[in-house]
């Protein structure tokens, strides 16, 4: 695997997203893209210091370039846990300042620390002064009644100044009382404009966006100037879990790629079969890798008896392969079927 030094600052990215970017998920998001950056789910400091490291952090080369996301608000902390983490040989080291959720507030990390830049400063400086690989930040616009102007420009410099790498904007405010950390990913309205005033402002930091990004049509515009200003990157969060396959068209058309890695939805499963393979040895159940591939062939025929399919069998404890092979099996039946009537 190709390994790429500017991993920050990446054009694209798959987002860290708790229970989802598991190793498994990566790795199979790796098959359909050789460029993305990929996300681990947010790990906190002390579990990463006093927690079942392997477990916690182990991954496999195939999935790099991976960025591992840390919670926390202790610099010294941070700096460990970051060290422990580029021992485990990550390509970057991200900090979460977005997720609103009461058990990361109870921890004075996340979202809420849009309102500490000063702290968030001292954590970068720390992480930074700890590994030698990229330090990057991913935030929100602001939280509850701050004005996002200032609050993501305070955050910015104070980042800056400890020479943060990359600055990820989910362009939205978390709202920290009375709303799930679900409704703070859909409730408080979008400003992308927000994002291309911060780049415009700092133009030599790379800046990416994040948040109701739904396709690569979307991301692609997204990467067009506006008004002379160009963000860095963009990142996916849902919609590449939901619909992976549309991984499939980032190399060639974020990347310029002459060709994507595999050619559709069945070669890419073809292809992780032997990942699944190894797994399977170790003793992961099926589930465990599937579960991360049901929004594959979504809208296509076939696609509900293919997830039934998995839903249902992949959990038994000796479920493998052919147990896959069989799920697809239904989507190839099904667009056959459909091609025969298309030509009737
Ligand atoms: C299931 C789930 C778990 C998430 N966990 C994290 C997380 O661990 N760290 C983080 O920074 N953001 C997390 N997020 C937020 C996403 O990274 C992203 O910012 C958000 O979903 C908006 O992007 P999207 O509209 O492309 O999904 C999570 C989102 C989802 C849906």
């Amino acid at each position: 695997m190709q390994r790429y030094p500017a991993c920050y600052g990446s054009k694209f990215a798959v987002a860290p997203m708790m229970d989802w970017t598991d190793r498994h998920c990566r790795a199979f998001h790796r098959v359909l893209s050789r460029r993305a950056l990929l996300y681990t789910e947010m790990v906190t400091t002390g579990a990463v210091i006093h927690g079942p490291r392997e477990r916690l952090l182990g991954f496999s080369q195939a999935e790099q370039p991976v960025a591992v996301q840390l919670g926390g608000s202790d610099p010294a902390e941070l700096a460990k846990a970051a060290r422990i983490c580029a021992d485990y040989g990550y390509d970057a080291v991200n900090l979460n300042v977005g997720c609103p959720s009461d058990r990361v507030q109870d921890g004075r990390f996340g979202a809420c620390l849009m309102r500490e830049p000063a702290l968030v400063g001292d954590c970068v400086a720390a992480m930074k002064a700890a590994v030698s690989l990229p330090v990057t930040v991913k935030c929100r616009i602001g939280v509850d009644d701050q004005d996002p102007g200032q609050a993501l420009d305070a955050l910015t410099l104070a980042c800056r100044q400890a020479g943060v790498d990359e600055v990820v904007v989910h362009a939205r405010k978390a709202w920290l009382q009375g709303l799930s950390p679900k409704e703070n990913r859909d409730v408080p309205p979008l400003d992308y404009d927000r994002v291309f005033a911060l780049k415009a402002a700092n133009p030599d930091l790379p800046v990416s966006i994040n948040g109701g990004i739904r396709d690569i049509d979307t991301a692609r515009a997204l990467l067009v100037a506006r008004d002379g200003v160009t963000l860095d990157g963009i990142m996916l969060g849902r919609a590449a879990y939901q619909d992976p396959e549309l991984l499939l068209r980032v190399d060639t058309e974020i990347f310029g790629e002459a060709e994507p890695p595999v050619a559709d939805a069945f070669a890419a499963i073809e292809a992780f079969e032997a990942y699944i393979a190894h797994q399977r040895e170790t003793g992961v159940r099926l589930a465990s890798i599937t579960r991360h591939m049901l929004g594959l062939f979504a809208g296509k025929p076939g696609a509900r008896l293919y997830r039934r399919h998995l839903s249902t069998h992949a959990v038994a404890p000796d479920a493998g392969l052919d147990t896959l092979r069989a799920a697809v099996a239904h989507v190839r039946e099904a667009m056959a079927r459909r091609e025969r009537e298309d030509a009737a």
